[in-house]
């Protein structure tokens, strides 16, 4: 028993399809990397498993237990933590608030543990010199990092990262590389990502999602110079076609 298991969910918006008879599992100790071309469902894929959409149809279980009917906030209590595509700080407070308010209302701590808590993630995710400034003044690395840190906060189990390498420096990559590598032990990672040589850094394996189809499931290499990755993203590499 895999700790999240994704079983045949089905979504669609109208005509159009995000999710097609969709299966995924991802054990503690697993990074699992997701490509797909704009608008393939990935995003949606985590919405799903966030509890922030609902499925027309199939299950998603955690630890075992079917959680499609546990509400979005419950599942953060469950243990799945979500950074998100589009930053989402309140920028108006400080890094350290933000953090802690995920603390206190995702890992419902009581306010030592959930300061404490804080520190803790703050430092495994490098913010921890940015931990007075406001929020809404942090380079887009330090914001990126954020959404990592609120993940954390919560006590995640399943951590799920959507792009947050995307519009970072090379060497901003490869640090966020190292971070993400540094939480593989401890928890299962979902990343949604276009930069081909990160996701071949950590990823054990990659999915490729296509019109909500998971096309492909497995071994980074096999998957990345497949005839199908290739032929979806119309003979460009993953880099350049996004
Ligand atoms: N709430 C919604 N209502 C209607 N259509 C939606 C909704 N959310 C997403 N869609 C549509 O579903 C499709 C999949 O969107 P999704 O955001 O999951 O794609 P994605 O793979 O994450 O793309 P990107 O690489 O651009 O982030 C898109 O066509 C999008 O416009
Ligand atoms: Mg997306």
């Amino acid at each position: 028993m895999a700790l999240l298991e994704v079983k045949n969910l089905n979504k669609s918006f109208g005509s159009v399809v995000v999710a097609d008879h969709v299966d995924l599992n991802i054990d503690t100790g697993e990074c699992i990397g997701v490509i797909g071309p704009n608008g393939a469902g990935k995003s949606s894929l985590f919405a799903l498993i966030a509890g922030s959409l609902t499925p027309d149809s199939g299950a998603i279980h955690l630890d075992g237990r079917d959680i499609s009917q546990v509400p979005a906030h419950k599942r953060v209590h469950l243990g799945i933590g979500r950074a998100f595509q589009i930053p989402q700080p309140f920028p108006g407070l400080t890094v350290f608030e933000n953090v802690a308010a995920a603390a206190a209302f995702g890992a419902r701590l009581p306010a030592r543990q959930g300061h404490a808590k804080a520190r803790d993630v703050l430092d495994r995710t490098g913010l921890i010199e940015f931990a007075d400034r406001p929020a809404g003044s942090l380079t887009l690395l330090n914001r990126k990092r954020l959404e990592l840190a609120k993940a954390l906060a919560v006590n995640a189990r399943l951590l799920m990262l959507d792009e947050i390498g995307a519009g970072l420096t090379e060497r901003e990559v490869d640090r966020l590389v190292q971070t993400i590598l540094s939480l593989k032990q401890d928890h299962a990672i979902i990343w949604i990502e276009h930069i081909a040589h990160a996701l071949k850094a950590v990823a054990d394996r990659i999915a490729v999602l296509h019109f909500g189809r998971k096309l492909l499931d497995g071994a980074p290499d096999e998957v990345m110079s497949s005839a199908t990755v290739k032929e979806i993203y119309m003979g460009l590499g993953v880099d350049e076609a996004h």
